[in-house]
């Protein structure tokens, strides 16, 4: 394993879209403990491949109880709301209040290209959502409450 370097906002990668993963290979397995890594080494609770400058759909995210890779992933129920603070590994030191689904569930592929379902509340369907927008070329900015401002 190995630490990569995060990309911070100005960078232009931030905002393009990734590409669906289609190889299961040694390349994305090494790609998603890398990126683990990463997420870990900067207390981060998720990170997702664009983040270290890869175009590809793959999030990894850990919010305290146990570690999540997810390839492909996509948001298929989403329900409630949730205003909290919200912070990104590309933003550091900046925070704002963000509104956010209180509960998703998603569905994504795990390294080897079989299908799951993972369900968040709370701080999970946060990151579910803050990380799959990243995805989309999306950052937590763009889901600020009315009036709020990022601070750090
Ligand atoms: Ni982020």
């Amino acid at each position: 394993m190995a630490l990569r370097n995060i990309v911070k906002l100005g960078d232009p990668i931030l905002y393009k879209k990734s590409r669906v993963v289609d190889k299961f290979d040694e390349k994305l397995a090494t790609l998603i403990d890398d990126m683990t890594e990463t997420m870990y080494n900067g207390n981060g609770v998720g990170l997702a491949a664009v983040q270290v400058g890869i175009l590809k759909r793959v999030i990894v995210i850990d919010v305290g109880d146990g570690l999540m890779e997810l390839v492909n992933p996509e948001i298929i129920f989403e329900e409630g709301e949730q205003i909290s603070q919200e912070g990104c590994l590309s933003l550091p030191n900046k925070w704002g209040n963000t509104k956010r689904p209180k509960k998703v569930q998603v569905k994504a592929q795990d390294r080897n290209g079989k299908w799951q379902i993972f369900t968040g509340e709370d701080l999970k369907a946060k990151a579910f959502c803050h990380e799959i927008d990243h995805l989309e070329g999306i950052l937590f900015t763009s889901h600020l409450v009315e009036g709020e401002t990022l601070h750090g």
